[in-house]
């Protein structure tokens, strides 16, 4: 068989099929462990770097499995799992590809899921399993409507236009500091709507819809409706949306496990309260209601369709001991006992979504891949098991 390149849907897809294949990661071992592929299932990865099989060619085949295995290769770009697949061709593998792109694209595959089937609407959750992050598209009446997009435009105005509908509006939950949000590039090049709240956006270079608690920003009655539901504590103008009084769309606010970090903006103290207000206000609401949140730590939060989505309830019983507790001080302390230090490139992150930074399209990759750190608790317990 001759080599091939695959895309990072299709590595997607054998993992969820549970194929039968080897990922050898040629990246160096700094690269490697700061970013890896992780799906729903666990992945037989070999990290044997490009520059090793350059000096000990050998020993490296040495390392592989038998050469009727299924080797799929990836690199930082392209250019190097391919000159490795040639090696490995060269000394009998029979079935290597390489992935087309990078981990790059790995790090913005984007995998729509329909989570209402045979409702008179459609809401699409987009998990993007390199960030741990999910964007959302609310679709009625041939138009589009967009939460949380990422910087792969091209995928939702293609995903818009495979369904004849129009992107009308795109909303953030708030100023995001782990990724390079979409909204401000698809209402340039779309005349989307920009829906954001000032509580995060002031001083922005941005023309944006400010958002108004309470409000609906649905279709004009042409779809479902869309509430409003600011929840500061993440960040002082984070927000949920209500779609359908069914489906919250919770941001960083809400996660399926843990609660979204109230100490990004070096306010700890101020914005630790806000967020035990929203939390306490989310403890009352309706547990029928499906969370929908923006980030996952890892796939243990999926449900058996593989998608981010469980109901309020459930939400609060995975994390009953934050739920429980009633005071703000008590509050105080259990984020600080899950505080630590945040990837430096947030700052700049953050000023790139303000548009108060402009970065070209090379630095703007490299800020934006790797997993997001957005969680209050367990994550920061995984970071310190793998220390
Ligand atoms: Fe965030």
């Amino acid at each position: 068989m001759a080599l091939f390149s695959y895309q990072a849907s299709d590595l997607f897809r054998w993992i969820t099929q549970k194929d039968d294949f080897v990922l050898l990661d040629v990246r160096n071992r700094t690269d490697f462990n700061r970013f890896k592929v992780e799906g729903p299932y666990s992945i037989k990865t070999i990290n044997v770097s490009y520059f090793d099989f350059m000096e000990i060619e050998d020993e490296c085949i040495g390392r592989l499995p038998d050469k009727k295995t299924r080797i799929r290769i990836v690199c930082a770009r392209e250019g190097s799992a391919k000159y490795v697949a040639e090696i490995l061709e060269k000394h009998g593998f029979v079935d290597v590809g390489f992935l087309a792109g990078g981990i790059k694209s790995w790090g913005n595959l984007l995998v729509p899921k329909l989570l209402n089937p045979g409702a008179p609407f459609e809401l699409y959750q987009f998990i993007r399993p390199g960030k741990g992050s999910c964007s959302y598209g609310l679709l009625a009446n041939e138009q589009m409507m967009l939460f949380d997009p990422s910087r792969n435009i091209d995928f939702y105005q293609d995903f818009a236009d495979d369904r004849n509908c129009r992107i009308v509006q795109t909303a953030e939950t708030h100023l995001q500091a782990d990724y390079i949000a979409g909204s401000r590039m698809l209402s340039e090049r779309t005349g989307a709507r920009f829906f954001a709240n000032e509580n995060d956006f002031k001083g922005a270079k941005l023309t944006y819809t400010p958002l108004q608690d309470g409000a609906d920003i649905g279709f004009d009655g042409q779809g479902p409706p869309v509430r409003v539901l600011f929840a500061p504590g993440h960040t002082p103008g984070s927000t949920m949306f209500i779609i359908d009084d069914a489906c919250i769309i919770s941001g960083d606010t809400v996660f399926i496990k843990s609660i979204g970090r109230p100490d990004l903006g070096g306010k700890v103290n101020e914005w630790s309260d806000y967020l035990f207000a929203t939390i306490r206000k989310v403890a009352a609401m309706d547990g029928g209601m499906t969370v929908l949140p923006a980030h996952f730590i890892d796939w243990s939060e999926a449900n058996s369709r593989l998608n981010f989505a469980e109901s309020l309830k459930k939400v609060r019983s995975f994390n009953k001991a934050i739920y429980a507790i009633d005071n703000s001080r008590d509050f105080l302390a259990f984020i600080q006992e899950n505080m630590r230090d945040q990837p430096e490139e947030y700052a700049t992150i953050r000023l790139v979504n303000a548009n108060l930074k402009q970065v070209d399209d090379e630095q703007a990759e490299i800020l934006d891949l790797g997993k997001n750190e957005c969680a209050a608790s367990a994550y920061a317990a995984k970071q310190q098991q793998q220390v």
